[in-house]
């Protein structure tokens, strides 16, 4: 039923979500700007999505209008667009994790039990919770999509906790006839993407890639959250199988995010480096560097999947619509090309 509002909350104001907030406001009251991939999807322009709700656990965010948590320390994506005064109040989100010590040298939380969580997203008619919560929370990750599912909410999941991969965690949204996508975003214009579509690109022209890897270093409260050890490998494991789906055997390929420059602010510098092989075996070497930035390169993938969930539920789907998560996610249950991946999507919603 395009024409409907779809009503969103903000599971974490930070960086990702101060894009999403901005680029919905912009391209709200100048839809003809560019920059937007996706005019409409699934029937719906962005100025059909509105915040219903928004929870963080930093006390510099918690308390403040939406409109002024977005622009609060420690994030760092800049302010491209003044937003009005939304009338949604950031309230306490919940947290069952210890913080690492990279976050909890930052974050001093302020936090509130799960059932007042439901009761919070339910009472603001909540369609979609898009969960935008620093990496490596996994516990409390799984509680806001429990949350979500009893307040009638279906969920997004932006970081790599295992959510929209688990049969477990997707069937029990399938079974309240809710939607889950995830997991871990896929950046627009990444690192990943770019080291995908590379090697598509090679392949096309019947070069056969050997080697490649890719290293990033980046700004931000999300990076230097990466920074802890665990988090890093486990990220930069999700990084590579998502690369790996672009070949076939025999091909080594390292990813991961690498370093910390608090200068870089929201922004990131990724190196990559193929080695390929071509006639008679010759060799190509190819040495790329992007620069980027995270909230840019959020942006329109949210606004995208938020408004095609919509469009999913309307025709009935539940539970992992896959189409909508291998466009927008690293981490999906099903292997598919990235070209694929979109062509499916952009067939499916954005006719
Ligand atoms: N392009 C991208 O930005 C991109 C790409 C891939 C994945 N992601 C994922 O998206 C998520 C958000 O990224 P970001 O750059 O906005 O991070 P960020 O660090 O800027 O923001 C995270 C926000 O979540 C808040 N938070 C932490 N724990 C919370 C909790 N328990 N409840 C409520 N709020 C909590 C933090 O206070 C902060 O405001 C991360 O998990 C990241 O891995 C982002």
């Amino acid at each position: 039923m395009a024409g409907r509002r779809i009503r969103i909350a903000i599971i974490g104001v930070g960086n990702c979500a101060s894009a999403v907030i901005q680029g919905l406001y912009y391209y709200s009251t100048n839809p003809e700007k560019e920059g937007l991939w996706h005019p409409v999807v699934g029937g719906y322009r962005v100025s059909d999505i509105e915040i219903a709700a928004a929870v963080d656990i930093d006390a510099r965010k918690v308390g403040k209008d939406v409109s002024e948590a977005v622009f609060s320390e420690p994030n760092t994506f800049e302010k491209y667009f003044a937003i009005p005064k939304t009338g949604v109040v950031v309230e306490r989100g919940l947290l069952e994790d210890e913080l690492n010590p990279y976050l909890a040298s930052t974050v001093k939380p302020l936090k509130r039990d799960r059932g007042s969580i439901v009761e919070y997203l339910r009472e603001n008619r909540v369609d979609i919770a898009v969960n935008m919560i620093s990496s490596g929370l996994d516990k409390s990750s799984l509680a806001y999509a429990e949350a979500a599912r009893e307040a009638g909410a279906s969920f997004v999941n932006t970081t790599p906790t295992s959510i929209a991969t688990s049969p477990v965690e997707t069937e029990k949204f399938g079974e309240r006839g809710l939607i889950v996508v995830g997991d871990d975003l896929m950046s627009q214009l990444g690192g990943t993407a770019l080291h995908r579509g590379l090697v598509a690109f090679l392949k096309s022209r019947g070069v056969k890639p050997v080697k490649s890897y890719q290293l990033d270093v980046g700004g931000g409260l999300e990076t230097l959250n990466t920074m802890y050890e665990d988090l890093r490998d486990f990220k930069k494991q999700v990084k590579t199988s998502s690369i790996v789906e672009e070949v076939e055997e025999g091909w080594e390929v390292v990813s991961g995010t690498t370093d910390y420059v608090d200068f870089l602010g929201n922004n990131r510098t990724t190196y990559l480096q193929f080695s390929a092989k071509g006639f008679m075996g010759g060799d190509f070497t190819i040495n790329v560097s992007l620069r980027s930035n995270d909230g840019v390169n959020a942006g329109n993938i949210i606004l995208d999947v938020v408004r095609a969930m919509a469009k999913a539920r309307e025709d009935g789907l539940s539970g992992n619509v896959r189409e909508i998560s291998n466009y927008g996610f690293k981490k999906t249950l099903e292997r598919k090309r990235i070209a694929e991946a979109t062509i499916i999507f952009e067939s499916k919603y954005c006719r």
